[in-house]
């Protein structure tokens, strides 16, 4: 058996790729095989009448085939009359290239109901829900067509499958209605029928299923708007706050598997009902999830024994997941709504990392770009053209404060950057009180600005007192010794030259976040070696993750974190795991394009490189 996605028939995953000339623009792009021109242009931020998002129905997005085999669908002859047939005209949604194409498309009347996402990504809306508001005949003794065969004689444009929980809800929703009524249909499979016209009521959640912080927001999917967005602590914080400490409870404890993952649901449950009660929808109103997390804690969630991702050789149960009901994830919402469980790319760059690199187009640059996803475990993917190389470094805790002495989480109360001049420094506060520790940004800030003004050297240690003297008259008097370890003070919270009671930096400190950045640093140059370019070469870094926006690109260039590129060209990409999961809710096309993420990303392991010792050494040291 292959490790194929097999959920659906994907065109995207073809290997076959024709070539489509959109005219008048002259745009020319290439997709694979079978994809509907539709999708193909909406792809490629080509824009084509449309209201129904590309299901068939609305009729509007009309294109003339000017070069080209395109045989006319069943749609396309009510559509057209039988002179425009022979003129080549098509409807786009309903056109899958088989061959090369020159396309004409006709100035827009309408404008298709699209949404921008992630790092500008613009997203034409095509959910996999669709609601269709009918009316229909009622019944007589001369007319005793079945509920559901009246129904479908309505929806002919649609090829539809039935699911059982259709059939119980047709016959009370039709006479409930009057027979006015609304089918729900998920991809092409009639799921329930609802008395009325419900068609208003179309809702998805998506979740940013994090090792600490999960967050959800639930989306209109009829306009792509986010109608109510929450965060909580994931609830398995007590079994441990990273992955690996997650994965020994499970490996010690024969119950902790079940136990994490009930955990995990009664986080998802709790978001639900808090992003309904929120955005006043009612659960059942929402048909659809789609969940993007990293490769243990989707394993966790879907009860998957996560142990062979914590030792060597780091192997997934499977990079893609089943088509599985929300409800088997603990989430109380439409009893058909399904669940969509992002691919992963490999056991330390998971399905949060595919959704972040959809939200953020990674995969449809052309430019040379650095996405990096800065945590304990830092995801890093290089995309250069129609290559992806990802690999993932072990960065530790240091980025969230927790191996550096006055360390701790970007909360109130922890200093989260600093400014430095030979005179004087600066300290920023998170909450704007008095400082309580030293956060990730802080650190990275303060190390960067020590470098800067000549008080640590390359090496990363503190320079002694007279050099101090000299380099920063200023902040000399701030090198102390506290417990035999020469530190630096950032801020003193009793008499000034206390320095048992301050916020300081010690040189333990200073090497904890050179090893992690050392680490980061290894994996992106190693990449770059892979795709045989120079740092020289990379046109835009991405950062990713709630650390990444915190983060200030002129320090993480300063301690040689990042490559260096002028600041403006180094960009905070926010949460992209969250934008993604959004973008796969809004659009099948987008999520189809995640799953072929699995066959165009290269994973590179770098534990087992000969290469690696040397480069980690290398790396130790700050630019000069
Ligand atoms: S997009 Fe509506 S019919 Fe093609």
């Amino acid at each position: 058996m292959t490790d194929a996605p097999q959920p659906v028939a994907d065109p995207a995953r073809s290997a076959d790729r024709v070539d489509l000339r959109f005219e008048p623009s002259g745009r020319q792009v290439r997709v694979p095989t079978g994809v509907t021109l539709f999708d193909a242009a909406s792809w490629n931020g080509i824009a084509i009448d449309s209201t129904c998002g590309g299901h068939g129905t609305c009729k509007k997005c009309k294109v003339k085939i000017l070069d080209g085999a395109a045989p006319a669908s069943s749609l396309d002859t009510r559509a057209f009359g039988a002179t425009e047939l022979r003129d080549g005209w098509r409807l786009a949604c309903r056109l899958e290239a088989a061959g090369d194409l020159r396309v004409e498309v006709p100035p827009l009347v309408t404008r298709p109901k699209a949404a921008t996402v992630g790092v500008g990504r613009k997203v034409i809306l095509r959910p996999a829900v669709q609601k269709r508001y009918v009316k229909l005949d009622e019944p007589t003794l001369q007319d005793q067509t079945s509920d559901l065969e009246r129904l479908l004689a309505s929806l002919d444009d649609l090829e539809l499958r039935v699911d059982l929980h259709a059939l119980r809800t047709i016959g009370p929703a039709l006479r409930q209605g009057g027979y006015r009524a609304t089918a729900v249909v998920v991809d092409d499979v009639l799921v329930d029928v609802e008395p009325g016209d419900t068609t208003g009521c179309l809702y998805g959640i998506a979740f940013d299923l994090g090792t600490t912080t999960v967050v959800a927001t639930l989306l209109d999917l009829s306009s792509g708007t986010p109608v109510a967005v929450r965060s909580v602590l994931n609830k398995q914080q007590h079994f441990g706050a990273d992955v690996i400490s997650r994965i020994s409870a499970i490996m010690l404890d024969p119950e902790a598997l079940g136990k994490l993952s009930s955990l995990a649901h009664e986080t998802l449950a709790e978001l639900t009902a808090a992003v309904c009660s929120e955005g006043e929808v009612t659960p059942r109103e929402v048909y659809e999830i789609a969940v993007a997390g990293n490769a243990t804690m989707t394993h966790i969630a879907l009860a998957i024994d996560p142990e062979a991702l914590g030792m060597a050789p780091f192997v997934l149960a499977s990079r893609w997941f089943p088509e599985l009901l929300a409800s088997e994830l603990g989430v109380a919402v439409h009893p058909r709504a399904r669940a969509v469980v992002f691919p992963a790319i490999g056991a330390y760059v998971g399905g949060d990392i595919t959704s972040g690199l959809l939200a953020s187009g990674m995969d449809r640059d052309r430019r040379t770009r650095l996405f990096v996803d800065i945590g304990t475990n830092c995801e890093i993917v290089l995309g250069s053209g129609e290559r992806l190389l990802a690999t993932a470094a072990p960065a530790g805790p240091a980025f969230e404060g927790a191996s550096i002495r006055c360390g701790m989480r970007a909360s109130d109360g922890a200093i989260e950057s600093v400014e430095m001049s030979p005179e004087d420094l600066a300290v920023k506060v998170i909450g704007d009180g008095e400082p309580l520790g030293l956060c990730g940004s802080g650190l990275v800030d303060s190390v960067a600005e020590l470098v800067a003004v000549g008080l640590l050297d390359p090496s990363g240690r503190f320079v002694a007192d007279d050099r101090a003297a000299e380099v920063a008259p200023g902040l000399a008097d701030r090198l102390r010794t506290v417990a035999g370890e020469r530190v630096f003070v950032l801020h003193w919270l009793g008499e000034p030259g206390d320095a048992e009671r301050a916020i300081y930096l010690t040189q333990r400190d200073v090497r904890e976040l050179q090893f992690a950045k050392a680490a980061i640093a290894t994996g992106w140059s190693l990449l770059l070696e892979d795709a045989g370019i120079t740092a020289d070469d990379v046109q835009q870094v991405l950062l990713a993750g709630s650390f990444g926006s915190y983060l200030s690109p002129a320090s993480a260039v300063r301690i040689g974190l990042v490559p260096p590129l002028p600041v403006l060209r180094i960009v905070s990409a926010g949460n992209v795991a969250g934008e993604g999961a959004k973008m796969a809710l809004m659009s099948v096309r987008e999520r189809a394009g995640a799953m072929a993420l699995l066959e165009e990303v290269r994973y590179v392991e770098l534990s087992d490189r000969s290469d690696f010792n040397d480069r980690f050494v290398d790396e130790l040291a700050f630019p000069a």
